[in-house]
């Protein structure tokens, strides 16, 4: 990943953000995915009445990205409004664990960032090794 790389996902990221439907929350959060083959998908966070069924924005970036026939992933990036950079929660950390293990992750809050890396989020992750 280099600089360009990164702010292209920032851009569609950033972008996704104005589209996260956000009612109850406020909280508007936008994500990007690059996958290797170099395209990008992004997404936003669905909130819902009834607020376990909320997706958040890596998720449907994540989906977006599988839906499309992207299995292998590049890097993510998290756009917020937050005072600091905020961290994937931890659902969404279980399902980067599930299809993309190896992704870079960078979280914006404004023009500050903090990296991420999957396996340093989610350390003795369930997997599907748990299931044999
Ligand atoms: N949210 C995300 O979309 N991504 C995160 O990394 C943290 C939380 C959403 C879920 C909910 O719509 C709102 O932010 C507040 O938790």
């Amino acid at each position: 990943m280099d600089e360009s790389d990164w702010a292209e996902l920032k851009h569609a990221a950033v972008r996704a953000r104005a589209n996260a439907y956000a009612p109850y929350s406020g909280f508007t959060v936008g994500a990007a995915i690059l996958s290797e083959t170099g395209r990008v998908f992004a997404g936003c966070n669905v909130e819902n009445a009834s607020f376990g069924a909320t997706l958040c924005a890596e998720r449907t970036a994540l989906a977006a990205a599988v839906s499309a026939g992207e299995r292998e992933l590049r890097a993510l990036v998290i756009a917020t409004g937050a005072k600091s950079p905020t961290p994937p929660c931890g659902i969404c950390r279980q399902c980067l664990t599930e299809l993309a293990p190896g992704l870079a992750i960078r979280s914006y809050a404004g023009e500050v960032c903090a990296d991420y890396a999957v396996a340093a989020l989610l350390p003795d992750a369930f997997g599907r090794g748990h299931l044999d």
